[in-house]
């Protein structure tokens, strides 16, 4: 059973500036809720019990925002105000769900996974990145799923376009197993069009296996100079671990760039 999340939140999110320069670009309002949020809620529909949130001393706002009781309470004992009061409980709900690890450098995902590793309990857990919103469908859902069926570790996947694979992990297709899932035997992290196996990109949603980490502590940096969760999986399936690439059902919503962004509050508001 997958019951555990981590969320890596230390990015300094440099394709949204300058909205993120003073402020935590997973708390922007998409729609009128903070981006974060939705992804919370993907964890607690597909069966996740804890969260942990990987922050840095930075983005301590995100702390602040779901530890917040005080000043609930303060406006509720004024005004009974039964909105007010259904945030607060669900804000209340979300913190005891919730761990918060620190990565004060930004030295990459890989090196984000790493700070989780001694709170980890099962043998696999979820990984999500924040900037990937999926609508429409739960897409954790879908690779726990997966996951279940073919006790393997899954990344979630959709195919881009080629001239754009330098913005994304690209992976090696070795056997189809259906329409949706594929074993992969290659994953490269932003390769350029010249060096890209495929135009098959992995997408923030994994299932990874608790071997990663004794991987990641010996991993050296690599493109960009950052220790990539990308690298870490590809060691592993050198080691002939199995990784199943699940193609998602959903709409793909790229939060992290300014262009994403705004669509993603225009699509969210047609659901
Ligand atoms: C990260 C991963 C990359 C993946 C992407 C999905 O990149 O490193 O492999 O394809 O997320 O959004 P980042 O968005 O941090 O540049």
């Amino acid at each position: 059973m997958i019951k555990q999340a981590i969320i890596p939140l230390a990015g300094q999110g440099t394709r949204l500036l300058p909205l993120s320069s003073v402020f935590a670009k997973e708390l922007l309002p998409i729609n009128g809720k903070p981006g974060i949020e939705y992804i919370i809620d993907e964890c607690i529909d597909a069966g996740i019990k804890k969260i942990i949130f990987i922050i840095s001393k930075k983005k301590k706002i995100i702390k602040d925002y779901f530890y917040n009781d005080k000043f609930y309470l303060r406006v509720i004992k004024k005004k009974k105000d039964p909105r007010i009061i259904k945030e607060y409980k669900k804000i209340l709900k979300y913190k005891k769900m919730i761990k918060f690890v620190y990565q004060n450098k930004p030295l990459g995902t890989g090196h984000a996974v790493l700070k989780t590793q001694k709170y980890i309990k099962d043998k696999y857990f979820l990984m999500l990145l924040p900037d990937d919103l999926i609508i429409k469908h739960n897409c954790s859902k879908s690779i726990i799923k997966i996951h279940k069926k073919y006790k393997s570790s899954v990344m979630a996947s959709m195919n881009v376009n080629k001239k754009n694979v330098s913005r994304w992990g690209i992976y090696k297709l070795e056997k189809k197993i259906d329409k949706n899932n594929f074993f992969i035997n290659a994953v490269i992290e932003k390769p350029s069009i010249k060096q890209t196996p495929s135009n098959k990109a992995v997408i923030g949603r994994y299932i990874l296996p608790k071997e990663i980490f004794s991987i990641l502590q010996k991993q050296k940096p690599g493109i960009g100079g950052e220790i990539h969760i990308t690298d870490a999986i590809q060691s592993l399936i050198k080691q002939n671990k199995k990784f199943i690439a699940h193609n998602f059902k959903g709409k793909y919503l790229d939060c992290g760039t300014m262009h994403g962004y705004i669509k993603s509050s225009m699509e969210i508001s047609k659901l």
